[in-house]
């Protein structure tokens, strides 16, 4: 019996070649689905790409690593949508590019942050988490709202979004750096890094932030 429960458990090398397959298979059958669900690939209604000026954010918030300490990944568990609101559906990232999700809490998740605060308290909090949350262990970042804005990549950013299905079009790539240009900063003279990370936390969740 040279296929017997007993051969195989005292063949490691076949064991774990076995076990490897069988693991494969089991993942496949979860995972490929998904590709085809309707659920997992559509936009849900209402979703915007991001605008210009969010999507300069969003590339702060990636070189600052924001993520590290913030998920933006509400589970469907009662003390979850409790705190944050309606719980994260794929739906909302399909124009994420890579996707924020996150795994590391050291802060809240900011899934549904939009609108949670002003934007002054927001400047405030980025410049000195301690002015507004005096027992706030989060970094300091003074620098976003001392440093203009270089915002001459996002057209190619744009482009890049685009060619992996982000529905922007052309008019709205070549018009960015014009829309940028016509943006006036909250605080600064010229429009600053935090004025753009400011905008892109501020419309966090906002598309299925009431339905509970
Ligand atoms: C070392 C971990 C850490 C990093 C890195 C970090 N934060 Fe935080 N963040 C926290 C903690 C802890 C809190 C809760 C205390 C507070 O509000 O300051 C917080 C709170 C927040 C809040 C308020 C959330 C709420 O619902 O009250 C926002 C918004 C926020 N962080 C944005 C950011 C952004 C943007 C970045 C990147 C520039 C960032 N954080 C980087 C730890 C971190």
């Amino acid at each position: 019996m040279a296929f017997s429960h007993d051969t195989i458990e005292r063949k490691l090398p076949l064991l774990m070649i076995l076990m490897a397959l069988a693991v494969s298979f089991g993942g496949l059958v979860e995972i490929v689905p998904l590709f085809f669900e309707k659920d997992v690939t559509q936009p849900i209604a209402g979703l915007q790409p991001l605008t210009p000026l969010q999507l300069a954010g969003r590339n702060i918030y990636q070189r600052e690593g924001c993520f590290y300490c913030h998920s933006q990944m509400i589970r469907a568990l009662r003390a979850e949508t409790e705190r944050y609101g309606h719980y994260s559906v794929a739906g909302e990232s399909v124009y994420d590019h890579p996707f924020l999700w996150g795994s590391e809490r050291q802060g809240p998740d900011l899934a549904r942050v939009g609108g949670k605060y002003s934007d002054d308290w927001h400047y405030a909090h980025l410049h000195n988490p301690r002015d507004v949350v005096p027992e706030s262990i989060m970094p300091s970042y003074p620098w976003l709202d001392a440093t203009a804005l270089n915002y001459q990549d996002i057209p190619a950013d744009m482009k890049a979004l685009q060619r992996v299905g982000v529905p922007y079009t052309d008019a709205q790539i070549q018009g960015a750096i014009s829309e940028l240009d016509g943006v006036k900063s909250a605080h600064n003279g010229h429009l600053t890094e935090a004025d753009a990370l400011v905008a892109y936390l501020q419309q966090l969740g906002l598309v299925l932030k009431d339905k509970r």
